[in-house]
């Protein structure tokens, strides 16, 4: 299980998290919700420890990991894959893939089940970053956090700015990702895709938790609410 307990975050002076608890578990998929700005990024980015959190602290499965580096937070199974994909331009996709496997334990996600879970990827194996699409994009920065085999898979607005029918390919992997064990929190700024693939979900607001449940429990109600904070 990996958690935050009660953490703060600050941006200089500016508080961006206020007392956040959350966890997840395996086979788990958390949706955090919210409006620009609410602190999404900045909760994934304490979950990798790319924020330093000044009060609270961060558990990995009941050990305390609160100072922990990225690097070891990565060796130990926590992989982010952030809203600018950070795809390597100069490298294939398929030579973005092997950079990624290189650094880490081999496991049960192999290039051939990276390239089973998302086909275009494999048709688009010798393209180099630069030329591949959003969506292809955003395949192999999701196939490249895979191959190192994480037990904690973190995304940032995964299905943002693409089509349709690509949002759909995502939410399907996401699913068989999270059916195979992994926990995954998945942040995205309305309700829409991750009720599709979400059992448990927080509304973030204003750097703090405005709402936490599952899926039943997200009305008509709280869905305006949302809205209503886009403005
Ligand atoms: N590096 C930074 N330095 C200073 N302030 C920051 C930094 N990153 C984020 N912030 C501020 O912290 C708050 C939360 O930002 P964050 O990026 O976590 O929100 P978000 O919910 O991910 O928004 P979006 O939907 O736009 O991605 C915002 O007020 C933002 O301006
Ligand atoms: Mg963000």
């Amino acid at each position: 299980m990996l958690e935050l307990r009660n953490a703060n975050v600050f941006y200089d002076k500016a508080q961006a998290l206020h007392d956040i608890s959350l966890q997840v578990d395996t086979s788990n998929v958390l949706a955090l919700v919210g409006r620009n700005g609410a602190g999404k990024s900045t909760i994934l980015k304490a979950f990798m420890g790319q924020v330093a959190l000044q009060e609270g602290s961060r558990q990995l499965n009941g050990a305390d990991i609160t100072t922990t580096s990225i690097d070891a937070c990565s060796r130990m199974g926590i992989a982010f894959v952030p809203e600018d994909r950070q795809i390597f331009p100069g490298l294939t996709a398929h030579e973005n893939l092997l950079v990624a496997g290189m650094s880490h334990q081999p496991g049960l996600w192999t290039m051939e089940r990276v390239y089973a879970l998302f086909p275009r990827l494999q048709e688009r194996s010798s393209a180099l970053g630069t030329s591949l699409s959003g969506g292809e994009q955003q395949m192999l920065a999701i196939g490249r956090a895979l191959i190192t085999n994480p037990s904690y898979l973190l995304l940032d607005e995964p299905t943002e700015g693409l089509a349709p029918v690509v949002v759909d390919q995502i939410v399907e992997a996401i699913t068989t990702i999270s059916q195979q064990g992994m926990a995954v929190i998945l942040v995205e700024q309305n309700f829409r895709i991750p009720q599709r693939l979400a059992q448990h979900f927080a509304l973030i607001d204003s750097g703090r938790i405005v709402w936490s449940g599952l899926r039943a429990g997200i009305t008509d109600e709280l869905e305006n609410m949302l809205s209503g904070l886009h403005g």
